[in-house]
């Protein structure tokens, strides 16, 4: 068993995983993830051998401060381990809309509940701290997990390229899901982005 961590800087508390800023001495843990062939078949058109050199680099776009992408790390709350990574990507701030990126890295972290908790901070973060109106996804048909965390999230279809992936001997639809801000309960945002309330003695 993996011995706790100390509390790393979160931004997004929920009530099994936190979201907070990447980490560049985590780089070696990323690059681990975005090797595993296992991971990324699901999510990727095609897995193949990432350097430190390009992870690093990937990192640094996003560290620096960009507007229009916004990475999490994602860390599991009883633990403090870091346990993935998940982004909102090609962000439009005058249109409203993001695409949404997830992996959860390490294989023992999957099926519990905490992509989809995360996909949820994930919303709560693009509608109620950024204020966008619609946030989409690609997934691939074969992806049940995926599909499933996404759903319990509220993400839904809507609309399919179809045949569009080909994977394991067969041809599968590319699955596309949105959520719009009207549709979404913030679970922990809401109560941090109010205004204040007027003291009792103030006019
Ligand atoms: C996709 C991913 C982010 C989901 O996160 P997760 O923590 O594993 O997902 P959750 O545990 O929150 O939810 C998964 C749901 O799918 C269900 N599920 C898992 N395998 C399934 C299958 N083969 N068929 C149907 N449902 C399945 C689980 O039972 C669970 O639903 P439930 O809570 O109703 O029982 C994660 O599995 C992952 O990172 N996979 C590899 C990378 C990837 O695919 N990224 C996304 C690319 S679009």
């Amino acid at each position: 068993m993996r011995e706790a961590q100390a509390r790393p800087v979160v931004n997004i508390v929920g009530e099994r995983v936190a979201l907070s800023p990447l980490r560049r001495d985590l780089l070696e843990t990323y690059q681990r993830w975005f090797n595993e062939f296992q991971t990324l078949c699901t999510p990727c058109d095609m897995p193949r051998p990432v350097t430190l050199e390009e992870q690093t680099a990937q990192y640094e776009a996003i560290a620096s401060g960009s507007a229009t992408r916004v990475g999490f790390q994602i860390y599991e709350r009883a633990t403090w381990e870091p346990i993935g990574t998940c982004a909102l990507i090609d962000i439009d701030h005058r249109n409203g809309t993001a695409e949404f990126v997830i992996i959860i890295g390490e294989p023992t972290h999957r099926g519990r509940g905490f992509g989809t908790e995360a996909t949820r901070l994930a919303l709560d973060y693009a509608f109620t701290a950024l204020g966008l109106h619609n946030v989409m996804l690609k997934v691939y048909e074969f992806n049940r997990a995926g599909i499933r965390a996404y759903q319990k999230a509220g993400f839904k279809e809507i609309g399919r390229r179809r045949g569009a992936r080909r994977f394991a001997g067969r041809r599968w639809d590319v699955i596309y899901m949105d959520c719009v801000a009207d549709e979404f309960t913030s679970p922990v945002l809401s109560e941090i982005f109010r205004p204040d309330s007027p003291r009792p003695d103030s006019q």
